[in-house]
């Protein structure tokens, strides 16, 4: 991936998060208050103003339906997944592909005593770092550290970090997968499986292997294949919702949950009110799987 895609392809996925995190009903806001900070004012403005948030939402949805939705679910299905982690013991957090992932800043707290390793691109990574010391010295328990997925050796890296592979470890790997060649998605799995300690996990979102291959009548997918067509960088991996658990489990990972968009939007979609606050696309889903004891 070029620096000028990594940044876009964060920025883009944060601005949606931030314009979420002004829902008027906590049911359905995306929790993602903090991603207005690592945003251009272009993207920033238009959440933070009503009236023009009042036509960027119908903006978003008519561009990439169900995308904004889709976010709202990811993230609190991820923060819950980590906050569950943690809670249940985690030592280390390992963020791929962090981008603008703002978890080690909202759950500061919850995280004081885990180590965070925030893995990116290093052009995205340098932004986010500057960004963040625009605002004040950065937790004392994130580490930053910069490669390319295609090249890096991820646990030389991580080793020179400071991370220790016997330690219960939580792997994040949101919005990133579908951009690597299945090598290097194979390498990365292999990593969770064979150098994390005992009853650490990976959640990752995916694409459908359908999509990928071309099929576009799921919901948002023209819409979404349209504006990757228009980039530098393809979707490159796929994976159908039924192959996730034997594809995990030659991996030496044992699939603990796999969220299409019905159960997503079941889980995160639904208002106070009870009514749907809008659907998700149809082709991304969100699995968790655990290292085989
Ligand atoms: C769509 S963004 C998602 C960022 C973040 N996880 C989120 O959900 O907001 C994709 C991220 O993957 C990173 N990425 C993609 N290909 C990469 C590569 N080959 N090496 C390093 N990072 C890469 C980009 O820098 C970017 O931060």
């Amino acid at each position: 991936m070029s620096a000028a895609q990594a940044k876009r392809s964060a920025e883009g996925v944060a601005a949606m998060r931030f314009a979420g995190s002004f829902e008027r009903d906590p049911a359905v806001r995306n929790p993602d208050c903090m991603a207005g900070a690592f945003i251009s004012a272009r993207h920033a403005l238009p959440a933070r103003i009503a009236p023009l948030r009042r036509l960027l939402l119908p903006a978003y949805r008519r561009a990439f339906p169900g995308s904004y939705e889709y976010h709202i679910a990811r993230t609190r299905h991820l923060d819950d997944l980590l906050l569950a982690e943690v809670g249940a013991g985690a030592a280390q957090v390992v963020i791929l592909g962090a981008g603008y992932d703002t978890r080690a800043y909202r759950y500061a707290d919850e995280l004081a005593g885990t180590i965070v390793f925030e893995v990116d691109h290093p052009d995205t990574s340098a932004r986010k770092r500057a960004a963040l010391e625009r605002q004040g010295p950065p937790p004392g328990n994130v580490t930053f550290i910069a490669l390319d997925f295609d090249t890096a050796d991820l646990g030389a890296e991580l080793a020179a970090a400071g991370y220790e592979e016997g330690r219960r470890t939580f792997f994040v790997w949101e919005g990133v997968c579908m951009f690597l060649e299945p090598a290097a998605v194979d390498a990365t799995l292999a990593f969770v499986a064979d150098r994390s300690g005992p009853s650490s996990s990976i959640a990752f979102d995916y694409v459908l292997r359908s999509v990928v291959a071309g099929d576009h009548t799921s919901y948002g997918a023209a819409q979404t294949a349209r504006y990757l067509a228009r980039g530098e960088e393809p979707w490159r991996f796929g994976i159908d919702f039924d192959e996730v658990e034997p594809y995990l489990a030659a991996r030496g990972l044992a699939l603990e949950s796999n969220l299409g968009p019905d159960e997503l939007q079941r889980r995160y979609l639904e208002r106070t009110d009870g009514r749907l606050h809008g659907r998700v696309v149809g082709f991304h889903a969100i699995a968790h799987a655990r290292r085989s004891a």
